[in-house]
């Protein structure tokens, strides 16, 4: 049986029923640097970028959409409402064996819509027609109740211990998954 692979494609903008997600560049770093300051987005872990300098390198490193040695894609979108400006970000981590680990920030005020549901939706949509991806990973805090509210509701699961053993992670981490593709 052939190994899947994912396909290396150019990012592009999404379109969801009331957000849109453009791919991040440098030129979004300003605004970004406000929406990342909201301090409820680290109860759990990281800290808010410490200044738009930072940032902005930051974000001129990832624009080169992959890793060092070119095996992953790195696929960041921010996310826009088209009214009110910028709320926060989705991240995918194409790995060469069509597997994604994803990750997604929003500003607290915006919280509770189910608009992370609607923005790691429409990402999830993307990854599969455009880059190929077969299977999906987080890795989050066990405490961080709302994440784990959130992928439940995209369908993710808690990982069984064979996908446990292929993503180390830390004791007070957990690890959730979603297979894309049927045996
Ligand atoms: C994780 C995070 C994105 C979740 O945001 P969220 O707004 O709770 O997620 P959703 O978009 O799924 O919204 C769910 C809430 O909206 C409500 N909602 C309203 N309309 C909805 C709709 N049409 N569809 C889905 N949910 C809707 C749900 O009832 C739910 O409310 P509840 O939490 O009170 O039960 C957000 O908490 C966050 O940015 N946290 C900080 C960063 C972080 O921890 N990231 C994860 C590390 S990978």
């Amino acid at each position: 049986m052939r190994t899947p692979t994912p396909r290396k494609a150019p990012m592009r903008a999404i379109e969801s029923a009331s957000l849109v997600l453009e791919p991040q560049t440098a030129t979004h770093a300003a605004e970004m640097f406000l929406v990342l300051s909201d301090p409820a987005i680290y109860e759990f872990e990281n800290a808010p970028p410490p200044s738009v300098e930072w940032l902005r390198a930051r974000f001129t490193k990832l624009e080169t959409r992959a890793s060092a040695d070119g095996r992953e894609q790195w696929l960041n979108w921010v996310i826009r409402v088209p009214a009110s400006g910028l709320i926060g970000y989705v991240q995918a981590t194409v790995r060469p064996d069509a597997h994604a680990a994803i990750a997604y920030e929003l500003a607290s005020a915006y919280w509770g819509r189910g608009l992370a549901h609607e923005a790691v939706g429409a990402m999830i949509f993307e990854l599969v027609q455009h880059y190929g991806v077969r299977g999906l990973f987080a890795v989050l805090k066990q405490e961080n109740r709302r994440s784990i509210r959130l992928l439940q509701r995209l369908d993710f699961s808690f990982a069984s211990s064979a996908q446990r053993a292929a993503h180390p992670i830390e004791p007070d981490e957990t690890l959730m998954c979603r297979d894309l593709v049927r045996p």
